[in-house]
């Protein structure tokens, strides 16, 4: 469920018409309801209800400051991946003891700073990785608090790019060399081995790929608790799917997610993290944009929209599906008619969506790309020197801009001409 419905014709982001939001700020922007953002966090708050447990946002989804602040007054820890990810959770005031830093390439710089500005744990990808946390945690006089990411070779049955529990991934550590792993964590003194981490991949519309992984780690925790380690903590990853569209059948609910973790490790006595990306910001966004032409072509129509693949990544990196909507209700009645949906950036790549059943549209119609809020804004990129496009934050009806649009200057002038030239 979110917050964008249609109300007397109009679209609307809570109680705010979406095209006024396009006349104050130009085409196309991404905005944001906080009241479906918080509805998400708390379907899985609450979901782990009666079980010691942070949520943990993965903010690689949507990493804008007032979203992430958002969150956290509502008691949301955050999964990070990047120093630059770090110092902006804590710039939005997030304490470093509710995050978490994940991911395979984590520098000795990163270590550095997450550990002088406070940090709840790392997930420790590789062996190598722990001894340089290790080296910095010696050498800044502290203790660093460790997971170990295992890789439960699960097929997570989900996009091959956005799949990491199998065996050939590049994340964690097989489960199979975990107690040979532990064992040495244990004799590192400046380590703390508090739990265990997996992550088996994004947008899973099953439970049961999750089902096997944490049987899995539940097993393991008996191993390694048996083998001596105060196993107290399981960071079980994010990964939940959201519908993407209207139509097909939804993925599992939050409720169901936490009844199963309940299932397969509520008889351990262990403190949970989930670290929800998706499912929390997806279906919390949207990106809107002003159609510029529409193309009569060789059997099909193709709509010219202002945004385009570098504004949103996905349909042309993962052939996701974006439902597009009028921002204006189409008269009931009226015959859709198919549409490619391009953008206007010079690939054939650049295509949203191919022979989109489409009411009938003309220049200067808007139009909403539903759920994109989440890995939206932050996948992208200027290509075609196009500038970043702005986010904004609806609350009730009240909207604010949580990132302009920058000025073709402001990102002219970052090049610097040598001086040779
Ligand atoms: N934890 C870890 C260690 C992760 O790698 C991820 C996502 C998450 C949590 C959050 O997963 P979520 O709940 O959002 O599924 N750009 C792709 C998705 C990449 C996901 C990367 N890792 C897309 O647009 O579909």
């Amino acid at each position: 469920m979110d917050h964008f419905l249609y109300r007397d014709g109009a679209l609307f982001a809570e109680d705010v018409p979406v095209a006024e939001i396009a006349a104050a700020v130009g085409t196309p922007f991404y905005v944001y309801s906080t009241a479906t953002l918080l509805r998400h966090f708390q379907l899985f708050d609450d979901a782990l209800a009666g079980m010691d447990h942070l949520v943990c946002y993965a903010m690689k989804a949507a990493s804008n400051q007032a979203i992430l602040k958002t969150l956290a007054q509502a008691g949301a820890g955050m999964d990070v991946v990047s120093q630059g990810e770090y110092l902006r959770a804590k710039a939005a005031g997030v304490p470093g003891d509710k995050i978490v830093f994940s991911g395979v390439g984590k520098t000795a710089e990163e270590i550095r700073t997450a550990l002088s500005g406070g940090i709840r744990q790392f997930n420790v990808e590789s062996e190598p990785e722990m001894e340089v946390i290790n080296a910095v945690a010696l050498d800044l006089g502290v203790v660093a608090p460790i997971t170990v990411r295992v890789n439960p070779d699960v097929d997570a049955k989900t996009h091959a790019k956005i799949a990491t529990g199998k065996s050939e991934n590049k994340f964690g550590i097989p489960i199979a060399k975990a107690r040979e792993v532990y064992a040495h964590a244990a004799t590192l003194k400046g380590l703390d081995v508090i739990g265990i981490d997996v992550h088996i991949g994004s947008q899973l519309t099953e439970l049961e790929p999750f089902r096997l992984a944490y049987q899995k780690v539940a097993e393991l925790t008996e191993t390694l608790r048996a083998d001596g380690h105060d196993i107290r903590r399981l960071d079980l990853g994010g990964g939940l799917g959201i519908p993407y569209t209207r139509s097909n059948e939804a993925p599992p609910l939050p409720v169901e997610y936490g009844q199963l973790i309940k299932d397969t490790l509520g008889h351990l006595n262990v403190e949970i993290e989930i670290e929800p990306g998706r499912l929390i910001a997806g279906n919390a966004g949207l990106m809107v944009s002003k159609v510029i032409y529409v193309k009569e072509g060789e059997g099909r129509d193709f709509l010219i929209l202002d945004g385009a693949m570098n504004d949103l990544i996905r349909p042309a990196m993962y052939e996701a599906h974006h439902d597009i909507v009028p921002v204006v209700e189409p008269e009931p009645g009226l015959e859709p008619r198919p549409y490619d949906i391009v953008g206007p950036v010079c690939e054939t790549g650049d295509t949203f969506a191919k022979a989109r059943l489409m009411p009938p549209l003309s220049a200067n119609d808007l139009v909403a790309f539903r759920s994109a809020g989440a890995y939206g804004a932050v996948m992208a990129s200027e290509y075609n020197s196009r500038p970043l496009i702005p986010e904004v934050l609806v609350h009730g009806d009240q909207f604010a801009v949580i990132r302009r649009r920058p000025d073709f200057d402001e990102m002219i002038n970052r090049d610097t001409i040598p001086e040779w030239l």
